[in-house]
């Protein structure tokens, strides 16, 4: 689980001094699904670049499972990361000229398995996305929905305990949207907490509950329906 205390990140720019996020408090218990909202600008994406270890806050604390993030040397904050925490974002970051297997078995490479579990594992996770016959695909040859679905695949291939999204359906039409979802809430399901930046109402529904970010404060939290 996440604990934030107090947590504040201000960015200077040329003598500027911008707040992103003001004396944040928040707690996100395992197996949470939160939708982050809020205008542009609010801070959403410096939240989630603080909760995945790769900016620190100017102050203030996150622990995650007890342990200070920022308080880790480099090296353990990187294993942490590539052991507990995954991304999806909104431009896929694929590597153009691998296939969708190949992508997939990148992280799985990463952690040091063997190429034959790598392949082993990432036909499986294509498979659990429906994209059991696109494996041996490029991503210029596979449609907008399909290249999250791999990006979803990647992300999960090494098992991670929290999935980060920054607007994983930002650039979906409202079918592939559906089914993209679909996906991340059946990852949920199976006890991993998503942590989502969304503009879309339809998307954040998704979600256990929702956090408003207003000028870096998360305002409101509005106490979710069905727990
Ligand atoms: N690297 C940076 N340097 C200076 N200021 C920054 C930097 N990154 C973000 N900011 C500022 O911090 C504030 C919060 O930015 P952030 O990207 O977290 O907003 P956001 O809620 O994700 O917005 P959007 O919905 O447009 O993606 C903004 O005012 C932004 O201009
Ligand atoms: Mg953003």
């Amino acid at each position: 689980m996440y604990d934030l205390n107090s947590v504040t990140k201000t960015y200077v720019r040329r003598g500027h001094t911008v707040t992103a996020l003001d004396d944040t408090n928040l707690e996100i218990p395992d197996n949470d699904f939160v939708a982050i909202i809020g205008p542009s600008g609010s801070g959403k994406t410096t939240l989630l670049s603080v909760l995945g270890g790769m900016l620190a806050p100017t102050s203030g604390n996150v622990f995650i499972d007890g342990e200070s993030l920022y308080d880790l040397s480099i090296e353990e904050r990187t294993a942490l990361r590539s052991t507990k925490i995954g991304f999806v974002f909104q431009s896929f970051n694929l590597i153009p000229w691998l296939t969708a297997c190949e992508n997939v078995q990148i992280p799985l490479m990463l952690s040091g398995q063997s190429a034959e579990r790598q392949r082993s594992r990432a036909l499986e996770m294509l498979d659990r996305v429906g994209l059991a016959d696109r494996t041996d695909h490029h991503p210029s040859e596979l449609s907008q929905g399909q290249q999250q679905r791999v990006a979803l695949a990647r992300t999960l291939a090494n098992d991670p305990q929290v999935i980060l999204a920054d607007e994983p359906t930002g650039n979906l039409d409202s079918e592939t949207r559906e089914q993209v979802m679909t996906y991340l809430n059946e990852f949920h399901r199976d006890g991993r907490t998503i942590i989502m930046v969304t503009h879309d109402a339809g998307t954040a529904a998704f979600a256990k509950r929702t956090i408003r970010l207003v000028s870096g404060v998360a305002k409101s939290i509005v106490s979710p329906e069905a727990a």
